[in-house]
């Protein structure tokens, strides 16, 4: 595949290509030197139409390690404020003969639709509640590393405002696809129904489902993307989802707690439990950079 759009269309193969790939970026980039030259005539554009911090820095950072030459686009401060649209706007990055596209945008499909438009191969790096791939990526990645070895028979629960996350659904396909055992657990208002199909299962019970799993994925309650008038109120949801680490200590049991930022501290983990020796959450941030010089590495070679 020329680009990566969504874990969905990426086989078990395609993702142990990319966990070992990356296994080997992650041996490069603890070296004293940290760059290869690997896409050195490659230009690469990142195109944000929505806030980011570690995605995009991640992404920049890797095209740096890999050599390549960056363009960072933020829509605020552009001339999308004028008007103008998204297919003008790639086009005219694009004629500054740029070769790849890292695109977060809030439009559910916004990247699928570039890339019936346009050559240049594209990244996802988030379509609104739809996909996050390179975050599932890396939150594999740092699941393996820290459970030390597949996924296989692994029980990872996905805790929180599922209906509203493209990490959710990303990690959803991801984990399915490498054989773990998948728990969502959140308020019903917050659990999409079309989730049974996907072949998990789900708890409205925190302390229930953290005594089940080896591993706790916590995310963020995301009043931005909310349509409607938020229940339960987010002191409900603290006080009946929210995890800190007397929960996790009383569990009497190896625990891996991660979260892909950013944190809401003292809603849906407390400061205690995000800072805790389960927590692997900067590990994450850490993998991310090695995971997408994976990600730009592999799609250039198709090229
Ligand atoms: N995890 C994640 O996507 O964080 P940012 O929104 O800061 O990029």
């Amino acid at each position: 595949t020329r680009h990566l759009l969504g874990i969905k269309d990426l086989t078990p193969n395609d993702i142990e290509l990319i966990m070992a790939t990356a296994r080997e970026f992650k041996e490069v980039i603890n070296r004293p030197i940290k760059k290869v030259p690997s896409l050195r005539d490659v230009t690469i554009a990142n195109v944000f139409f929505e806030n980011s911090t570690r995605t995009r820095l991640s992404f920049e950072l890797a095209e740096k390690r890999l050599s390549a030459d960056t363009l960072n686009f933020s829509a605020s401060g552009s001339s999308v404020k004028k008007g103008e649209t998204l297919l003008d706007t790639v086009n005219n990055i694009l004629a500054m003969k740029v070769d790849m596209i890292v695109m977060r945008h809030a439009s559910p499909g916004a990247p699928h639709f570039l890339s019936k438009h346009i050559s240049a191969n594209i990244v996802n790096a988030g379509d609104g509640t739809h996909e996050h791939p390179t975050q599932a990526l890396l939150d594999s990645f740092s699941m393996r590393e820290k459970l030390g070895g597949d996924l296989t028979g692994k029980k990872i629960a996905i805790i929180g405002d599922i209906l509203h996350s493209r990490v959710a659904l990303s990690n959803i396909f991801a984990l399915k696809k490498q054989g773990a055992e998948v728990t969502l657990c959140g308020p019903s208002t917050l659990i999409p129904r079309y989730v049974t199909d996907l072949g998990v299962k789900v708890s409205h019970d925190v302390k229930k489902t953290l005594a089940w799993c080896d591993v706790a994925n916590v995310l963020r309650i995301q009043l931005e993307r909310q349509q409607i008038k938020y229940f339960p109120s987010l002191r409900e949801y603290s006080l009946y989802f929210g995890i800190n680490k007397k929960m996790l200590d009383d569990l009497n049991k190896e625990i891996v707690i991660m979260h892909p930022g950013p944190i809401n501290r003292g809603v849906e983990l407390s400061s205690d439990a995000a800072d805790s020796q389960h927590s692997i959450i900067l590990d994450q941030v850490e993998n991310g950079v090695a995971v997408r010089m994976a990600v730009l590495y592999l799609l250039a070679g198709q090229n």
